[in-house]
């Protein structure tokens, strides 16, 4: 099958936005299936880093059609933002944004819920994104989200958002002690925003579907990754959607027998923003040299990102949920500068050692990696495009996670630019 689910493997920020993006050329068609702007998604363009939220990594490919499926959550007003930012860069999103009628919007009391809750939850914070995430998707589960598409029929929409908005204030105001948000002022912003957003909208899944029938190559770019998915993740420090390759066919009206290969990217080692439990997180100078060579700021938020050493327990998790057969590991060169690179292969919680990621929090919350050293190679990869000029140690790092991770590696990134890739068998 002609289709392709871009999976992160570890807590987000692996890579994939610059991955998507380096494989857009060969696509027809980009859609992201869940999440919204929470997701920050890099890539470099004319050699400059563009940071995508909402819109997917194929946008700055001229004729790739991109596409916000039904899974997917909108904000609005960051959406437009975005398709300026991206203007003013000199891409023009024109026809090819199409959006889902069925995506939800997150809506202004979202974010103000969600931050009264962050705050109520005090030291069991989740250090979600604060776009407004959870509330929406809650919402929607609830039955009580609005979709993109109403907006069209912007009368109707105003007298249900308005009776909403009145009972969201009251819970704002009066559980959580928190401002109410200006009904008005707040319809008149989506009044003014409709119209810019009215071009895009689309029944996408069909349009999706039949392109996949017609044999075009199509990619599913998942945000975030397969430990921050709210059923199979790190719950309840998880977003709120279906991260791993399950949410591609909920999220994008796709049947699952038209997805194709799930190709997990899992960078060299592992991030985490957040809280949460994180095992192989590595604090003081181990910590601070991946964050610094690896420029470990979240791009949404501006946090520095947790670091630590990769997590084969974790990543052959990932596999297994996802049926990854193929890995890209990208930010290879971050290592270079090592002596000796730990890898986690096995878990003690308690007296037990254990190889399987536990679906307790508890345990994992008690889990200690036992590392294997592995040698370093003190040599920049950043040149490097073929296996023969990876030096070997670098190699036998990759050959090492095959076998640990149960997948084959088809590609290492060795650097930001999108030609910076080794690339090991043809991908799409
Ligand atoms: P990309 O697509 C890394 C994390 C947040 C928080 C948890 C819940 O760039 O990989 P949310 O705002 O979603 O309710 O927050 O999920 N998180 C991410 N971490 N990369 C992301 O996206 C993330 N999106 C959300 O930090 O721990
Ligand atoms: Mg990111």
């Amino acid at each position: 099958m002609n289709s392709l689910v871009i999976v992160g493997t570890q807590w987000g920020d692996e890579g994939k936005g610059k991955i998507t993006n380096a494989l857009s050329s060969c696509a027809e068609m980009v859609i992201r299936y869940q999440g919204g702007a929470n997701a920050g998604h890099t890539v470099s363009v004319s050699g400059e880093p563009l940071v995508f939220h909402l819109l997917p990594s194929g946008i700055s490919v001229p004729g790739v059609r991109c596409v916000l499926g039904p899974g997917v959550v909108i904000d609005p007003e960051s959406l437009v933002a975005e398709i300026e930012m991206v203007r003013g860069r000199g891409i023009d999103v024109g026809a090819n944004l199409l959006i889902d009628v069925g995506a939800h919007m997150v809506l202004p009391y979202h974010k103000t819920q969600e931050a009264a809750e962050e705050h109520a939850r005090g030291g069991a914070a989740i250090g979600t994104t604060r776009r407004g995430i959870g509330p929406t998707c809650a919402d929607r589960v609830a039955r009580d989200g609005f979709a993109i598409g109403e907006l069209a029929r912007f009368d109707d929409f105003r007298e249900r958002f308005v009776a909403t908005a009145e009972r969201k204030n009251e819970l704002l105001t009066r559980l959580h002690g928190a401002d109410p948000i200006d009904i008005d002022a707040e319809t008149e912003r989506l009044r003014a925003l409709a119209p810019k957003l009215a071009p895009h909208l689309e029944d996408t899944p069909r349009l999706v579907r039949r392109a996949i029938a017609d044999g075009r190559n199509v990619i599913f770019e998942g945000a975030q990754g397969t430990l921050l998915d709210i059923s199979h993740g790190t719950y309840p420090y998880v977003t709120s959607s279906n991260t791993s390759a399950a949410g591609v066919s909920a999220g994008t009206g796709v049947p699952p027998s038209m997805i194709g290969e799930v190709m997990g990217v899992a960078k060299a080692y592992v991030t985490r923003v957040g809280e949460g439990p994180f095992p192989t997180e590595t604090t003081g100078e181990a910590g601070a040299l991946l964050r610094e060579r690896g420029g470990e700021i979240g791009s949404t938020t501006g946090r520095p990102r947790r670091c630590g050493w990769l997590d084969t327990v974790a990543l052959r998790y990932a596999v297994e949920l996802n049926g990854i057969r193929r890995l890209i590991v990208t930010k290879l060169d971050v290592l270079d500068a090592l002596e000796t690179i730990p890898v986690a292969v096995a878990y003690e919680i308690g007296d037990r050692t254990v190889d399987r990621f536990p679906r307790s929090i508890e345990e994992l919350a008690a889990a200690s990696p036992v590392y294997e050293e592995l040698p370093g190679w003190q040599t920049s990869t950043r040149e490097a495009r073929t296996e023969a000029q990876l030096p070997k140690n670098a190699l036998a790092y990759l050959r090492r996670i095959e076998k640990l991770a149960g997948a084959e590696v088809a590609a290492a990134s060795v650097g930001a630019a999108a030609h910076a890739v080794v690339e090991f068998a043809e991908i799409l």
